[in-house]
């Protein structure tokens, strides 16, 4: 079998190394990690022009775009959903109307185009307060405060266009959630749903979850404490249901369901969907997946899913290395070192994001995200630690990571050497 695998980040990286155990694989476009991988191509093609037995989509934009429905004209089979699914993700004020037909739980919300009623409606929360960008943003358009003047002055900046221009300018407002998120993954083939692993993202910047929103830190799966019921919660009272919605709609969804969930002190709400794996997500959830990854999608995407993928034992931790200057304005050009040395810890997978070969043959940096350390360990502690041990090993002007991803559910003094022990 011969996939397609559309996109040029680490998630379509780390995509590319787990399909490749059973299938060929040819990456459009790819990136310069992509193309050393044993068994995987790289094409500059546009995708409608390529020749597979599946194609699967790796970000949101051309889901939004409509590129499986044009892909399923040609004959394709495609694991992502149409342009009328993939609005699950590309509207949140659809998601929102969506998910209140179906009776799944989520934060109370409205939509404005004005600003005299979005403020109106922002004075009557109790807060924390949420303003998002109702188009897409890169999982940069949300503010989450408690301070309601700086939450006024976000929906100014978002609905005068001057913020995220014509993404802004409609705006959601939500009332704050409050608890641990925990990020749920289904492949779905129109009616059925099969889990894969859950994970946890670091959305913020900086240590402690301070900073501004990312496109995502680092991540780590399985997430410590859930019990199965949480899981199980979901998919009853959020996945089935607005899968049986989507069809009462006359959307038959073929592709990944990912939904964004707050574990508040009342049981999951749904923060948000995505139509599509996360990314960094993708990078631990993948390397806890084990046998005939490309079968399964394939099932998935003709519509007769089985069974689900076999959940390997142990954990895994993945580390972004960043730009400086992300999310805002990332610097890019410099030449990065030590990749070579990062790839020899044990356990340890390399994810290229934001990178470019030069013609000189040396690696630079291309993107706010740069680099994706992933590593597998027996638990959460191990995987930790050979992430680490590799991403000190990477060096480029200005390199930004976390040092805590992944030391949620850890007792408070990990990692501190005990006196005398
Ligand atoms: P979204 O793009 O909707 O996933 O939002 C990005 C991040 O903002 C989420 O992962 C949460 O950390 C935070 N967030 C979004 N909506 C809410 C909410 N209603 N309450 C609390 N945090 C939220
Ligand atoms: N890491 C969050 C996302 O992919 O949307």
């Amino acid at each position: 079998m011969k996939v397609c695998i559309v996109g040029s980040g680490a998630r379509e990286h780390a995509l590319a190394e787990a399909l490749a155990r059973t299938a060929e694989v040819v990456v459009a476009p790819g990136n310069p990690g992509v193309e050393t991988l044993p068994g995987v191509s790289v094409t500059p093609a546009p995708p409608e022009e390529v020749v597979a037995d599946l194609f699967v989509v790796g970000p949101e934009a051309p889901l939004v775009d409509g590129l499986a429905d044009r892909l399923r004209a040609l004959g394709r089979k495609v694991l992502g959903p149409g342009a009328e699914g993939a609005r699950l993700e590309g509207s949140k004020a659809y998601m929102k109307r969506l998910v209140e037909a179906a009776g799944v739980p989520t934060a109370r919300w409205a939509s404005f185009d004005r600003l005299d009623e979005a403020r109106a409606f922002l004075r009557r929360l109790p807060g924390p307060y949420v303003v998002k960008t109702d188009g897409l943003a890169a999982g940069k358009g949300v503010l989450v405060t408690p301070d309601l003047g700086e939450a006024e002055a976000d929906l100014e900046a978002k609905l005068s266009g001057a913020a995220f221009g014509e993404a802004g300018r409609r705006v959601v407002v939500e009332e704050g959630l409050v608890g641990e998120e925990l990020s749920v993954f289904a492949l779905c083939d129109g009616k059925q749903l099969a889990l894969l692993p859950e994970a946890r993202d670091h959305k913020r910047l900086l240590e402690g979850d301070l900073g501004p929103n990312t496109g995502g830190m680092g991540a780590f799966s399985p997430v410590p404490g859930l019990g199965p019921s949480v899981l199980e919660g979901v998919v009853e009272k959020v996945l089935e249901p607005t899968v049986e919605q989507l069809r009462r709609d006359g959307v038959e969804y073929r592709g990944i369901l990912y939904a964004g969930l707050m574990l508040t002190a009342e049981g999951p709400r749904l923060i948000e969907y995505n139509v599509r794996l996360g990314d960094p997500e993708a990078e631990v959830v993948l390397l806890r997946c084990g046998g005939d990854l490309a079968g399964l999608f394939l099932s998935a995407a003709e519509g007769h899913l089985a069974a689900g993928p076999s959940v390997l034992e142990g954990s895994a931790v993945c580390v972004v290395a960043a730009a400086p200057g992300y999310p805002e304005s990332p610097a890019t050009g410099s030449v990065i070192e030590g990749v070579a040395e990062a790839a020899l810890v044990p356990g340890v997978h390399l994810y290229h994001s934001g990178t470019r070969r030069d013609s000189d043959g040396r690696l630079r940096t291309s993107g706010g995200r740069v680099l994706v350390v992933g590593a597998t360990g027996a638990d959460l502690v191990e995987a930790r630690s050979r992430a680490y041990d590799s991403v000190g090993r990477l060096r480029f002007p200005g390199m930004q990571f976390r040092s805590d991803i992944g030391r949620v559910g850890e007792p408070e003094h990990a990692g501190r050497a005990e006196p005398g022990g």
